[in-house]
């Protein structure tokens, strides 16, 4: 059973606040009677909700992209700094969200938000391969004797073993797309790092197959239409 005013503001587009005075002036129905009780419970597959008198749809699941700015933490919430589900806008929020997996507070890029832990767990899990390409700017020139090395898989300082990693470097040998299909923490620089190389700027231009919508500016995010959701998830299907 799901709260009546949650279940206005996901399905009916609008913010949990605007929700809550639909339901007290009296425009929101269940199955076919008014309900002015802000808390009232509600079986969202059983029953027939309506506003202005039109049955709304509920989603049990939401799937965001993000195009993460920098200086934004990847968490749900933080005492003091702002994170990447304060910046969704009150008609998508809702207090189930998180990101899959993290980039790190100076990394830019795509970022899939959700609700849905099986999804997300899907896209996290190691075995399952899903690759991330990122674009980076260097702090120096990349040499071609590192794409070898970036394929057959490199060993951190640590001593953590890598999987294979595509390097492509572009033309002013100081940018380089990198693809990885693990997600350890601050992979992409510490991979870097081996070469004496540092990372001036990180931006993730494709998570699972889908690429970052040119049209999707820093700090905005949206839900991911039906064609890109059944892109991710085949993306799924092949890295199995
Ligand atoms: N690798 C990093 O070093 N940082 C990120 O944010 C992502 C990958």
């Amino acid at each position: 059973m799901e709260r009546l005013d949650k279940i206005i503001s996901t399905g009916g587009g609008v913010s949990r606040s605007d929700a809550r005075k639909l339901i007290l002036k009296g425009k929101v129905s269940v199955n076919g009677k008014t309900v002015r009780d802000i808390a009232f419970k509600v079986d969202p597959k059983a029953d027939e909700i309506s506003l202005f008198g039109e049955p709304i749809t509920y989603k049990k699941h939401l799937y965001l992209i993000m195009n993460k700015p920098k200086g934004v933490l990847t968490a749900t919430e933080d005492k003091n700094k702002q994170t990447v589900i304060d910046l969704i806008p009150d008609e998508l929020c809702r207090r189930d969200l998180f990101p899959v997996g993290r980039l790190d507070k100076d990394t830019t890029g795509l970022l899939i938000i959700t609700n849905d832990g099986d999804f997300a767990h899907q896209l996290l899990s190691p075995n399952k391969k899903v690759p991330k390409k990122y674009l980076v700017t260097l702090d120096g020139e990349v040499g071609e004797e590192l794409i070898a090395k970036f394929k057959e898989g490199l060993t951190l300082a640590d001593g953590t073993k890598l999987s294979s990693a595509t390097l492509q470097i572009l033309s002013d040998l100081h940018t380089a797309f990198v693809t990885i299909t693990e997600g350890k923490y601050h992979q992409i620089k510490r991979m870097f790092g081996l070469f004496d190389l540092g990372v001036n700027e990180l931006k993730r231009v494709s998570f699972a197959g889908l690429t970052l919508p040119e049209d999707l500016l820093e700090g905005e995010v949206r839900e991911l239409t039906v064609n890109e959701l059944e892109c991710i998830k085949n993306a799924k299907k092949k890295a199995i």
